[in-house]
Protein backbone atom coordinates (compact mmCIF):
# COMPACT_ATOMS: atom_id res chain seq x y z
CA UNK A 1 0.00 0.00 0.00
CA UNK A 2 2.80 2.34 0.64
CA UNK A 3 4.53 1.60 -2.47
CA UNK A 4 1.06 2.39 -4.40
CA UNK A 5 1.13 5.80 -2.53
CA UNK A 6 4.42 6.44 -3.14
CA UNK A 7 4.17 5.94 -7.26
CA UNK A 8 0.72 8.41 -6.65
CA UNK A 9 2.70 10.74 -5.07
CA UNK A 10 4.77 11.23 -8.61
CA UNK A 11 2.16 10.98 -10.83
CA UNK A 12 -0.42 13.21 -9.58
CA UNK A 13 -4.13 12.18 -9.84
CA UNK A 14 -6.51 13.35 -12.12
CA UNK A 15 -8.20 15.32 -9.14
CA UNK A 16 -4.82 17.33 -8.39
CA UNK A 17 -6.07 19.45 -11.66
CA UNK A 18 -9.68 19.99 -10.62
CA UNK A 19 -8.68 21.19 -6.75
CA UNK A 20 -5.52 23.01 -8.40
CA UNK A 21 -8.52 25.14 -10.20
CA UNK A 22 -10.62 25.50 -6.71
CA UNK A 23 -7.45 26.99 -5.25
CA UNK A 24 -6.87 29.35 -7.65
CA UNK A 25 -9.99 30.69 -7.20
CA UNK A 26 -9.81 30.26 -3.82
CA UNK A 27 -12.88 27.83 -3.22
CA UNK A 28 -12.98 25.61 -0.66
CA UNK A 29 -15.77 23.03 -1.33
CA UNK A 30 -18.04 20.51 0.63
CA UNK A 31 -20.17 17.46 -0.38
CA UNK A 32 -23.19 19.11 -1.86
CA UNK A 33 -20.81 21.31 -4.13
CA UNK A 34 -19.26 18.23 -6.04
CA UNK A 35 -20.33 14.78 -7.80
CA UNK A 36 -17.93 12.39 -9.30
CA UNK A 37 -17.39 11.99 -12.94
CA UNK A 38 -18.77 8.83 -13.98
CA UNK A 39 -16.28 6.65 -16.30
CA UNK A 40 -15.70 3.45 -18.66
CA UNK A 41 -16.78 0.58 -16.18
CA UNK A 42 -16.89 -2.69 -16.84
CA UNK A 43 -17.76 -3.54 -13.16
CA UNK A 44 -21.10 -4.50 -11.57
CA UNK A 45 -21.26 -2.93 -8.31
CA UNK A 46 -21.41 -6.72 -6.33
CA UNK A 47 -17.86 -7.34 -7.30
CA UNK A 48 -16.00 -3.67 -6.26
CA UNK A 49 -13.83 -4.46 -3.11
CA UNK A 50 -14.52 -2.66 0.00
CA UNK A 51 -11.51 -3.45 2.11
CA UNK A 52 -9.71 -0.50 3.71
CA UNK A 53 -8.10 0.80 6.96
CA UNK A 54 -8.91 3.11 9.70
CA UNK A 55 -5.25 3.14 10.95
CA UNK A 56 -2.15 1.92 9.78
CA UNK A 57 -2.93 -1.57 11.03
CA UNK A 58 -6.68 -1.47 11.88
CA UNK A 59 -8.59 -2.90 8.66
CA UNK A 60 -11.45 -2.54 7.83
CA UNK A 61 -14.47 -4.70 5.77
CA UNK A 62 -16.19 -1.93 4.82
CA UNK A 63 -15.04 2.00 5.47
CA UNK A 64 -18.04 2.63 7.77
CA UNK A 65 -16.55 4.01 11.77
CA UNK A 66 -18.83 5.50 14.00
CA UNK A 67 -18.60 8.21 16.05
CA UNK A 68 -17.42 8.56 18.99
CA UNK A 69 -20.68 10.29 20.68
CA UNK A 70 -22.49 9.57 23.57
CA UNK A 71 -25.75 9.32 21.43
CA UNK A 72 -23.30 6.79 18.82
CA UNK A 73 -21.15 4.72 19.72
CA UNK A 74 -21.59 2.50 22.88
CA UNK A 75 -20.98 -1.25 22.97
CA UNK A 76 -24.36 -2.24 21.27
CA UNK A 77 -23.55 -0.30 17.98
CA UNK A 78 -19.85 -0.87 17.92
CA UNK A 79 -20.80 -5.01 18.80
CA UNK A 80 -23.50 -4.62 15.62
CA UNK A 81 -20.92 -2.25 13.01
CA UNK A 82 -18.32 -4.42 13.51
CA UNK A 83 -19.99 -7.63 12.44
CA UNK A 84 -21.13 -5.62 9.09
CA UNK A 85 -17.47 -4.87 8.72
CA UNK A 86 -16.73 -1.65 10.21
CA UNK A 87 -15.72 0.05 13.66
CA UNK A 88 -17.24 1.61 16.48
CA UNK A 89 -15.40 4.27 18.43
CA UNK A 90 -16.43 3.69 21.82
CA UNK A 91 -17.39 7.45 23.37
CA UNK A 92 -15.10 8.97 26.46
CA UNK A 93 -17.84 10.48 28.25
CA UNK A 94 -18.05 6.78 30.28
CA UNK A 95 -15.76 7.05 33.30
CA UNK A 96 -13.03 4.95 32.14
CA UNK A 97 -13.77 1.94 34.19
CA UNK A 98 -17.57 1.22 32.16
CA UNK A 99 -15.84 2.46 28.74
CA UNK A 100 -13.46 -0.78 29.60
CA UNK A 101 -16.36 -2.93 30.27
CA UNK A 102 -17.73 -1.99 26.87
CA UNK A 103 -14.65 -3.01 25.50
CA UNK A 104 -14.46 -6.24 26.96
CA UNK A 105 -18.36 -6.51 25.95
CA UNK A 106 -17.51 -6.07 22.42
CA UNK A 107 -14.40 -8.22 22.08
CA UNK A 108 -16.68 -11.15 24.31
CA UNK A 109 -19.25 -10.99 22.37
CA UNK A 110 -18.01 -13.54 19.71
CA UNK A 111 -14.82 -15.66 20.32
CA UNK A 112 -12.69 -18.27 18.72
CA UNK A 113 -11.11 -18.51 22.32
CA UNK A 114 -11.75 -16.99 24.99
CA UNK A 115 -8.54 -15.60 26.20
CA UNK A 116 -9.19 -14.63 30.12
CA UNK A 117 -12.96 -16.35 30.10
CA UNK A 118 -15.11 -14.39 33.44
CA UNK A 119 -14.76 -17.01 36.17
CA UNK A 120 -16.82 -17.44 39.46
CA UNK A 121 -16.24 -19.20 42.70
CA UNK A 122 -18.18 -22.16 43.87
CA UNK A 123 -18.97 -19.96 47.13
CA UNK A 124 -20.18 -17.63 44.98
CA UNK A 125 -24.39 -17.34 45.39
CA UNK A 126 -26.36 -17.28 42.22
CA UNK A 127 -28.26 -14.70 43.16
CA UNK A 128 -25.14 -12.81 43.28
CA UNK A 129 -23.73 -14.23 39.96
CA UNK A 130 -27.00 -12.75 38.06
CA UNK A 131 -26.82 -9.64 39.42
CA UNK A 132 -22.98 -9.07 38.79
CA UNK A 133 -24.26 -10.30 35.37
CA UNK A 134 -27.02 -7.69 34.88
CA UNK A 135 -24.74 -4.52 36.06
CA UNK A 136 -22.06 -5.48 33.79
CA UNK A 137 -24.47 -5.86 31.01
CA UNK A 138 -22.53 -9.19 29.65
CA UNK A 139 -24.64 -11.01 27.31
CA UNK A 140 -23.23 -15.04 28.43
CA UNK A 141 -24.41 -17.39 31.10
CA UNK A 142 -20.84 -19.56 30.87
CA UNK A 143 -19.28 -19.48 33.55
CA UNK A 144 -16.06 -21.35 34.43
CA UNK A 145 -16.39 -22.01 38.52
CA UNK A 146 -13.03 -22.54 41.02
CA UNK A 147 -12.17 -23.09 44.17
CA UNK A 148 -10.49 -21.44 46.98
CA UNK A 149 -7.03 -22.45 45.08
CA UNK A 150 -8.25 -21.23 41.68
CA UNK A 151 -8.42 -23.92 40.18
CA UNK A 152 -11.51 -25.28 37.57
CA UNK A 153 -14.10 -27.76 39.58
CA UNK A 154 -17.66 -26.89 37.38
CA UNK A 155 -19.55 -25.03 34.71
CA UNK A 156 -22.15 -22.72 35.11
CA UNK A 157 -24.53 -22.47 31.85
CA UNK A 158 -27.63 -21.05 30.41
CA UNK A 159 -28.80 -24.74 31.37
CA UNK A 160 -27.90 -24.71 34.89
CA UNK A 161 -29.46 -20.91 35.40
CA UNK A 162 -32.65 -21.92 33.76
CA UNK A 163 -33.23 -24.89 36.12
CA UNK A 164 -32.11 -23.26 39.34
CA UNK A 165 -35.44 -22.17 41.05
CA UNK A 166 -33.71 -21.24 44.50
CA UNK A 167 -31.23 -18.15 43.32
CA UNK A 168 -29.66 -18.54 46.74
CA UNK A 169 -28.12 -21.62 46.08
CA UNK A 170 -24.29 -21.35 45.90
CA UNK A 171 -22.85 -22.25 42.44
CA UNK A 172 -21.52 -25.37 43.26
CA UNK A 173 -24.78 -26.34 44.31
CA UNK A 174 -26.02 -25.56 40.85
CA UNK A 175 -22.60 -26.17 38.74
CA UNK A 176 -22.09 -29.15 35.96
CA UNK A 177 -19.12 -30.54 38.10
CA UNK A 178 -15.78 -32.18 36.60
CA UNK A 179 -16.25 -30.49 33.18
CA UNK A 180 -14.41 -32.01 30.08
CA UNK A 181 -11.29 -29.86 29.40
CA UNK A 182 -8.30 -29.80 27.50
CA UNK A 183 -5.17 -28.82 28.10
CA UNK A 184 -3.23 -25.26 26.61
CA UNK A 185 -0.47 -27.88 25.95
CA UNK A 186 -2.50 -29.45 23.17
CA UNK A 187 -2.36 -25.92 20.79
CA UNK A 188 -6.21 -26.64 19.69
CA UNK A 189 -7.01 -24.62 16.41
CA UNK A 190 -10.52 -22.78 16.06
CA UNK A 191 -11.26 -25.98 13.37
CA UNK A 192 -9.45 -28.46 15.58
CA UNK A 193 -11.58 -27.21 18.95
CA UNK A 194 -14.84 -27.44 17.45
CA UNK A 195 -13.74 -31.22 15.85
CA UNK A 196 -13.56 -31.55 19.69
CA UNK A 197 -16.25 -30.22 20.44
CA UNK A 198 -18.10 -32.00 17.48
CA UNK A 199 -17.40 -35.36 18.77
CA UNK A 200 -17.80 -34.82 22.43
CA UNK A 201 -20.98 -32.87 21.93
CA UNK A 202 -20.04 -30.63 24.47
CA UNK A 203 -20.85 -27.00 24.06
CA UNK A 204 -18.60 -25.57 26.19
CA UNK A 205 -14.75 -26.56 26.52
CA UNK A 206 -12.35 -25.02 28.56
CA UNK A 207 -8.87 -24.96 28.18
CA UNK A 208 -6.61 -25.27 31.62
CA UNK A 209 -3.20 -25.40 32.06
CA UNK A 210 -0.64 -27.68 33.66
CA UNK A 211 -1.81 -26.51 37.38
CA UNK A 212 -5.48 -26.52 36.54
CA UNK A 213 -6.13 -23.16 35.93
CA UNK A 214 -8.39 -21.70 33.39
CA UNK A 215 -6.39 -20.37 30.39
CA UNK A 216 -9.25 -20.37 27.75
CA UNK A 217 -12.62 -21.28 26.86
CA UNK A 218 -14.15 -22.65 23.83
CA UNK A 219 -18.25 -21.62 23.20
CA UNK A 220 -19.44 -23.82 20.46
CA UNK A 221 -22.10 -21.19 18.40
CA UNK A 222 -18.51 -18.85 18.34
CA UNK A 223 -16.79 -21.63 17.42
CA UNK A 224 -18.98 -22.90 14.91
CA UNK A 225 -19.93 -19.79 13.35
CA UNK A 226 -16.23 -19.09 12.50
CA UNK A 227 -15.59 -22.35 10.97
CA UNK A 228 -19.06 -22.35 9.14
CA UNK A 229 -17.79 -18.57 7.79
CA UNK A 230 -21.20 -17.11 8.89
CA UNK A 231 -18.22 -14.75 10.08
CA UNK A 232 -17.07 -13.62 6.66
CA UNK A 233 -18.21 -9.92 6.90
CA UNK A 234 -17.06 -9.45 10.01
CA UNK A 235 -14.76 -6.94 11.22
CA UNK A 236 -12.25 -9.44 13.63
CA UNK A 237 -8.78 -9.13 15.40
CA UNK A 238 -5.95 -11.74 14.80
CA UNK A 239 -7.68 -13.75 17.86
CA UNK A 240 -11.63 -14.21 16.73
CA UNK A 241 -12.49 -11.45 18.58
CA UNK A 242 -14.54 -8.09 17.16
CA UNK A 243 -12.87 -4.88 16.64
CA UNK A 244 -13.43 -1.73 18.43
CA UNK A 245 -11.63 1.50 18.99
CA UNK A 246 -12.07 3.94 22.15
CA UNK A 247 -11.80 7.24 22.62
CA UNK A 248 -9.47 9.19 25.36
CA UNK A 249 -8.56 13.19 25.44
CA UNK A 250 -5.59 14.60 26.62
CA UNK A 251 -5.43 14.99 30.59
CA UNK A 252 -3.11 13.35 32.41
CA UNK A 253 -5.78 11.08 33.64
CA UNK A 254 -6.43 9.74 30.27
CA UNK A 255 -3.07 7.56 30.24
CA UNK A 256 -4.81 5.95 33.01
CA UNK A 257 -7.51 5.14 30.91
CA UNK A 258 -5.29 4.10 27.85
CA UNK A 259 -4.16 1.73 29.90
CA UNK A 260 -7.09 -0.04 30.94
CA UNK A 261 -8.34 -0.40 27.29
CA UNK A 262 -4.81 -1.36 26.22
CA UNK A 263 -5.27 -4.61 28.77
CA UNK A 264 -8.68 -5.19 27.23
CA UNK A 265 -7.45 -5.10 23.87
CA UNK A 266 -8.72 -2.14 22.32
CA UNK A 267 -7.50 -2.58 19.04
CA UNK A 268 -6.80 1.47 18.68
CA UNK A 269 -6.71 4.24 20.46
CA UNK A 270 -8.71 7.76 19.24
CA UNK A 271 -6.97 10.71 20.78
CA UNK A 272 -10.47 12.44 20.34
CA UNK A 273 -10.46 16.81 20.54
CA UNK A 274 -11.75 19.49 18.43
CA UNK A 275 -8.17 21.09 17.76
CA UNK A 276 -6.03 17.48 16.74
CA UNK A 277 -3.07 20.14 15.95
CA UNK A 278 -2.60 21.62 19.19
CA UNK A 279 0.34 20.72 22.33
CA UNK A 280 -2.10 18.66 24.80
CA UNK A 281 -2.61 16.61 21.81
CA UNK A 282 1.50 16.26 20.81
CA UNK A 283 2.37 15.88 24.38
CA UNK A 284 -0.35 12.73 24.53
CA UNK A 285 0.39 11.00 21.14
CA UNK A 286 4.12 10.87 22.14
CA UNK A 287 3.53 9.61 25.20
CA UNK A 288 1.00 7.03 24.07
CA UNK A 289 3.47 5.95 20.83
CA UNK A 290 6.30 5.87 23.82
CA UNK A 291 4.48 3.37 26.21
CA UNK A 292 2.59 1.23 23.70
CA UNK A 293 4.29 0.09 20.65
CA UNK A 294 1.90 -2.09 18.96
CA UNK A 295 -1.40 -0.21 19.35
CA UNK A 296 -2.20 2.09 16.66
CA UNK A 297 -3.31 5.78 17.76
CA UNK A 298 -5.61 8.16 15.39
CA UNK A 299 -5.74 11.67 15.95
CA UNK A 300 -8.50 14.03 15.53
CA UNK A 301 -9.40 16.33 13.99
CA UNK A 302 -7.78 18.68 11.69
CA UNK A 303 -8.80 20.15 8.50
CA UNK A 304 -5.48 22.03 7.53
CA UNK A 305 -2.71 19.82 4.89
CA UNK A 306 -0.17 21.25 7.13
CA UNK A 307 -1.30 19.78 10.98
CA UNK A 308 -1.71 16.31 9.11
CA UNK A 309 1.60 16.33 7.74
CA UNK A 310 2.73 17.77 11.68
CA UNK A 311 0.44 14.73 13.26
CA UNK A 312 1.80 12.63 10.49
CA UNK A 313 5.49 13.57 11.43
CA UNK A 314 4.79 12.99 15.35
CA UNK A 315 3.56 9.56 14.70
CA UNK A 316 -0.21 9.14 14.21
CA UNK A 317 -1.46 5.99 12.43
CA UNK A 318 -4.31 7.35 11.60
CA UNK A 319 -5.77 10.98 11.30
CA UNK A 320 -9.32 12.23 11.31
CA UNK A 321 -10.30 15.47 9.47
CA UNK A 322 -12.80 17.88 10.09
CA UNK A 323 -13.56 20.61 11.93
CA UNK A 324 -17.37 21.72 11.92
CA UNK A 325 -18.57 19.91 9.02
CA UNK A 326 -20.58 17.94 11.88
CA UNK A 327 -25.13 18.34 11.79
CA UNK A 328 -24.74 19.18 15.29
CA UNK A 329 -21.40 21.18 15.39
CA UNK A 330 -21.48 24.77 15.60
CA UNK A 331 -17.74 25.31 15.43
CA UNK A 332 -17.58 27.48 11.98
CA UNK A 333 -20.31 29.49 13.31
CA UNK A 334 -18.94 30.21 16.97
CA UNK A 335 -15.71 30.17 16.41
CA UNK A 336 -15.22 31.13 12.98
CA UNK A 337 -12.83 28.79 12.06
CA UNK A 338 -12.52 25.46 9.26
CA UNK A 339 -12.32 23.84 6.33
CA UNK A 340 -15.59 22.42 4.04
CA UNK A 341 -14.93 19.13 3.92
CA UNK A 342 -14.43 17.65 0.71
CA UNK A 343 -11.38 20.51 0.13
CA UNK A 344 -9.85 19.69 3.64
CA UNK A 345 -10.41 15.74 3.12
CA UNK A 346 -8.47 15.92 -0.45
CA UNK A 347 -5.90 18.40 0.99
CA UNK A 348 -4.92 16.43 3.77
CA UNK A 349 -4.86 13.37 2.37
CA UNK A 350 -2.06 15.09 -0.26
CA UNK A 351 -0.38 16.25 2.43
CA UNK A 352 0.09 12.21 3.49
CA UNK A 353 0.42 10.96 0.08
CA UNK A 354 3.60 8.58 0.24
CA UNK A 355 3.02 7.44 3.74
CA UNK A 356 1.06 4.75 4.93
CA UNK A 357 -0.93 6.76 7.58
CA UNK A 358 -4.88 6.80 6.45
CA UNK A 359 -7.58 9.30 6.31
CA UNK A 360 -11.17 8.96 8.25
CA UNK A 361 -13.25 11.84 6.72
CA UNK A 362 -15.02 12.33 9.87
CA UNK A 363 -18.68 14.36 9.99
CA UNK A 364 -20.92 15.81 7.18
CA UNK A 365 -22.09 13.24 5.14
CA UNK A 366 -25.64 13.73 4.65
CA UNK A 367 -26.65 10.97 2.20
CA UNK A 368 -25.34 7.31 0.68
CA UNK A 369 -23.39 9.69 -2.04
CA UNK A 370 -21.48 11.42 -0.06
CA UNK A 371 -19.37 7.94 1.07
CA UNK A 372 -17.77 8.23 -2.18
CA UNK A 373 -16.94 11.45 -2.48
CA UNK A 374 -15.29 11.39 0.90
CA UNK A 375 -13.32 8.44 -0.16
CA UNK A 376 -12.64 9.66 -4.16
CA UNK A 377 -11.54 12.72 -2.45
CA UNK A 378 -8.59 10.90 0.07
CA UNK A 379 -10.65 9.28 2.99
CA UNK A 380 -9.81 5.58 3.33
CA UNK A 381 -12.90 5.71 6.26
CA UNK A 382 -15.77 7.40 7.10
CA UNK A 383 -16.73 8.61 10.31
CA UNK A 384 -20.84 9.10 11.08
CA UNK A 385 -22.82 10.87 14.11
CA UNK A 386 -26.28 11.70 12.75
CA UNK A 387 -26.31 8.97 9.68
CA UNK A 388 -26.21 6.40 12.63
CA UNK A 389 -27.58 7.81 15.92
CA UNK A 390 -31.14 7.29 14.87
CA UNK A 391 -30.77 3.02 14.46
CA UNK A 392 -32.10 0.88 16.90
CA UNK A 393 -28.86 -0.18 18.16
CA UNK A 394 -27.44 3.57 18.95
CA UNK A 395 -27.50 4.70 22.59
CA UNK A 396 -31.03 6.10 23.71
CA UNK A 397 -34.71 5.47 24.03
CA UNK A 398 -36.84 6.01 21.31
CA UNK A 399 -38.69 9.30 21.38
CA UNK A 400 -42.38 9.84 20.26
CA UNK A 401 -42.79 13.36 18.84
CA UNK A 402 -45.84 14.76 16.34
CA UNK A 403 -46.97 11.23 15.52
CA UNK A 404 -43.26 9.95 14.43
CA UNK A 405 -40.22 8.50 16.16
CA UNK A 406 -36.91 9.82 16.98
CA UNK A 407 -34.16 9.39 18.61
CA UNK A 408 -32.02 12.12 20.51
CA UNK A 409 -28.65 13.16 19.24
CA UNK A 410 -26.40 15.53 20.54
CA UNK A 411 -22.90 17.66 19.75
CA UNK A 412 -20.02 16.58 22.43
CA UNK A 413 -19.64 19.89 22.14
CA UNK A 414 -23.17 21.19 23.30
CA UNK A 415 -24.37 22.78 26.16
CA UNK A 416 -25.23 19.35 27.70
CA UNK A 417 -22.76 16.97 27.01
CA UNK A 418 -20.42 20.04 28.30
CA UNK A 419 -22.58 19.57 31.99
CA UNK A 420 -22.67 16.31 31.98
CA UNK A 421 -19.54 15.23 31.07
CA UNK A 422 -15.69 16.66 31.99
CA UNK A 423 -14.50 14.79 28.87
CA UNK A 424 -17.28 17.14 26.64
CA UNK A 425 -15.28 20.34 28.11
CA UNK A 426 -11.94 18.57 27.65
CA UNK A 427 -12.43 18.17 23.58
CA UNK A 428 -13.98 21.96 23.37
CA UNK A 429 -10.69 23.04 25.85
CA UNK A 430 -13.56 24.64 28.32
CA UNK A 431 -13.05 24.98 32.17
CA UNK A 432 -15.63 23.73 34.86
CA UNK A 433 -17.54 26.47 36.32
CA UNK A 434 -16.22 28.79 33.81
CA UNK A 435 -19.50 30.05 30.94
CA UNK A 436 -19.75 27.20 28.74
CA UNK A 437 -19.47 28.09 25.16
CA UNK A 438 -21.06 25.52 23.27
CA UNK A 439 -19.59 24.26 19.68
CA UNK A 440 -22.23 21.92 19.13
CA UNK A 441 -26.33 21.72 19.75
CA UNK A 442 -29.06 19.03 21.37
CA UNK A 443 -31.00 17.58 18.52
CA UNK A 444 -33.16 14.64 17.48
CA UNK A 445 -33.22 12.22 14.31
CA UNK A 446 -36.14 10.35 13.02
CA UNK A 447 -35.47 6.88 14.11
CA UNK A 448 -34.27 4.24 11.59
CA UNK A 449 -34.40 1.25 12.88
CA UNK A 450 -31.97 -1.15 13.03
CA UNK A 451 -28.50 -0.44 11.98
CA UNK A 452 -28.26 -3.78 9.45
CA UNK A 453 -30.40 -2.09 6.86
CA UNK A 454 -29.32 0.84 7.03
CA UNK A 455 -25.48 0.02 6.53
CA UNK A 456 -26.97 -1.99 3.49
CA UNK A 457 -28.35 1.22 1.62
CA UNK A 458 -25.13 3.22 2.25
CA UNK A 459 -22.70 0.42 1.16
CA UNK A 460 -25.19 -0.68 -1.55
CA UNK A 461 -24.71 3.87 -2.35
CA UNK A 462 -21.23 3.47 -2.29
CA UNK A 463 -20.81 0.00 -4.83
CA UNK A 464 -23.14 1.73 -7.42
CA UNK A 465 -21.25 4.70 -7.22
CA UNK A 466 -17.56 3.13 -7.57
CA UNK A 467 -19.29 1.01 -10.51
CA UNK A 468 -20.13 4.18 -12.21
CA UNK A 469 -16.57 5.55 -12.00
CA UNK A 470 -14.85 2.02 -12.72
CA UNK A 471 -12.98 1.25 -9.56
CA UNK A 472 -12.71 -1.89 -8.39
CA UNK A 473 -11.40 -1.23 -5.08
CA UNK A 474 -10.69 2.23 -2.77
CA UNK A 475 -8.21 2.22 -3.88
CA UNK A 476 -8.08 2.57 -7.25
CA UNK A 477 -11.55 5.21 -6.01
CA UNK A 478 -9.22 7.45 -4.86
CA UNK A 479 -6.49 7.06 -7.87
CA UNK A 480 -9.20 7.45 -10.75
CA UNK A 481 -11.83 9.86 -8.92
CA UNK A 482 -12.44 13.07 -10.94
CA UNK A 483 -14.56 15.48 -9.86
CA UNK A 484 -17.48 18.06 -11.19
CA UNK A 485 -18.72 20.97 -9.25
CA UNK A 486 -22.41 22.03 -9.31
CA UNK A 487 -24.05 24.78 -8.87
CA UNK A 488 -27.65 25.32 -7.12
CA UNK A 489 -29.39 24.73 -10.22
CA UNK A 490 -27.08 21.47 -9.94
CA UNK A 491 -27.56 20.48 -6.47
CA UNK A 492 -31.97 21.19 -6.89
CA UNK A 493 -31.45 18.79 -10.52
CA UNK A 494 -29.60 16.39 -8.14
CA UNK A 495 -32.30 15.97 -5.76
CA UNK A 496 -36.04 14.54 -6.42
CA UNK A 497 -37.83 17.88 -7.90
CA UNK A 498 -40.52 18.79 -9.48
CA UNK A 499 -42.74 15.88 -8.17
CA UNK A 500 -44.75 14.83 -5.15
CA UNK A 501 -43.15 12.12 -3.91
CA UNK A 502 -45.78 9.70 -2.34
CA UNK A 503 -43.25 7.38 -1.09
CA UNK A 504 -39.90 8.08 0.41
CA UNK A 505 -37.27 5.01 -0.16
CA UNK A 506 -34.99 3.31 2.65
CA UNK A 507 -32.29 5.79 1.28
CA UNK A 508 -33.24 8.96 0.15
CA UNK A 509 -35.40 11.84 2.51
CA UNK A 510 -37.25 14.79 1.54
CA UNK A 511 -35.26 17.46 1.85
P1 LIG B 1 -22.15 14.12 11.73
O1 LIG B 1 -22.29 15.10 10.64
O2 LIG B 1 -21.84 12.73 11.21
O3 LIG B 1 -20.85 14.57 12.56
O4 LIG B 1 -23.31 14.14 12.65
C1 LIG B 1 -20.27 13.80 13.58
C2 LIG B 1 -18.94 14.40 14.00
O5 LIG B 1 -19.11 15.73 14.51
C3 LIG B 1 -18.07 16.02 15.45
N1 LIG B 1 -18.71 16.57 16.63
C4 LIG B 1 -18.80 17.88 16.90
N2 LIG B 1 -18.28 18.95 16.25
N3 LIG B 1 -19.31 20.37 17.84
C5 LIG B 1 -18.53 20.20 16.74
O6 LIG B 1 -18.07 21.19 16.17
C6 LIG B 1 -19.86 19.34 18.53
O7 LIG B 1 -20.55 19.52 19.52
C7 LIG B 1 -19.58 18.02 18.04
N4 LIG B 1 -19.90 16.79 18.49
C8 LIG B 1 -19.37 15.92 17.58
C9 LIG B 1 -17.32 14.74 15.70
O8 LIG B 1 -16.11 14.79 15.02
C10 LIG B 1 -18.27 13.68 15.16
O9 LIG B 1 -17.61 12.51 14.76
Amino acid sequence: MARRQTERLLQGLPKDVFFAAMERQQVSLTYDDVRLRSGESNLMPAEVDLETRFSRNVPLRIPIVSAAMDTVTEDTLAIALAQLGGLGIIHRGLSAEEQASQVVRVKYHLNGRIEKPICVQETDPIEQILMRRDERRFRFHTFPVLNGEGKLTGILTENDFDFCEDTKLLAREVMTRDPITVSSADGLTVQTAYDKMMELKKKVLPVIDELGIVVGLYIFSDVKARVKGSTAGYNLDNRGQLRVGAAIGTSPSDLERAQRLVEKNVDVLVIDTAHGDSAPVYSMLRELKRIYESVDIVVGNVSEPQSARRLLNAGADGIKVGQGPGSICTTRIVAGIGCPQVTAIYECSKALRGSDVPICADGGLKHPGDIPIALGAGAYSVMMGSMLAATHEAPGEIIHHEGRQWKGYRGMGSEGAMKDSAASRERYRQAEGKTLVPEGVEAMVPYKGPLAPVIAQYIGGLRAGMGYVGAANIDELQRIANFRRLTGAGIAESHVHDVTMIKEPANYKKR
